[in-house]
């Protein structure tokens, strides 16, 4: 569908279909990660007058570059390539926006394992690029929302013990709680409120039907 400012945005079944497809090339719960900071995205959206379908592609895709099995920096790349073919010009951007609370390639908390080209597009990308409030919510909702509501410091420590620490890490993890000041200022509800419901019967937690007790842990 066409929206004016942003361009073409897939609708909720072409996002299903992409993270279906994600799913069958590679299993995992980043799928179910998508579609939860999806659902929150639109939910949170209606209230504070951003457009909430364009906040649900946003949300639901930010990850799809996992798709391929790409890891570190080549998701947020891939997801970047994946989406611009398909002339999805601003679900891309936060593809590759959302990895960058702060607005510097080095404070990236994984590896950089793209190359050198790719990187001084990345590095462009930061220089030239002013954040939104989708850039900002969909970094913030990923800051705090793993497969489950996991808050700033939860969050921050799982990522700290995955990937290490770097130089970046605590004003990366200020510029968060920042983020969630600004937006729970514009929200009646706390922000874990805006999360869906689980229903296991239902895309995508149908897809881990045989690891229920798994997920609720
Ligand atoms: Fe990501």
């Amino acid at each position: 569908m066409y929206k004016k400012d942003f361009g073409n945005i897939p609708n909720k079944d072409k996002i299903i279909s992409y993270l279906e497809e994600g799913y069958e090339k590679n299993p995992g719960k980043w799928v179910l990660h998508s579609r939860i900071i999806g659902k929150t995205a639109y939910n949170i959206a209606k209230e504070i007058g951003l457009d909430p379908d364009v906040a649900f592609a946003c949300g639901a895709l930010h990850d799809i570059g996992k798709m391929s099995g790409a890891k570190d920096a080549k998701h947020f790349l891939n997801g970047y390539k994946i989406l611009r073919a398909d002339s999805y010009f601003f679900p891309a951007r936060i593809a590759l926006s959302h990895s960058f609370q702060i607005q510097n390639i080095d404070s990236y908390v994984g590896k950089l394992n793209i190359s050198d080209t790719d990187k001084e597009f990345v590095e462009n990308f930061l220089t030239y690029t002013t954040y939104n409030d989708y850039d900002l919510l969909i970094q913030l909702l990923d800051a705090i929302i793993k497969a489950e509501y996991l808050g700033v410091e939860k969050r921050s420590q799982g990522v700290l013990e995955k990937h290490g620490s770097n130089p970046y890490f605590l004003q990366r993890k200020e510029r968060i709680y920042q983020l969630e000041e600004y937006f729970q200022n514009k929200l009646k509800k706390p922000i874990k409120s805006y999360m869906p419901r689980q229903r296991w019967y239902k895309f995508p937690y149908s897809l881990y039907r045989n690891d229920h007790k798994n997920l609720q842990k």
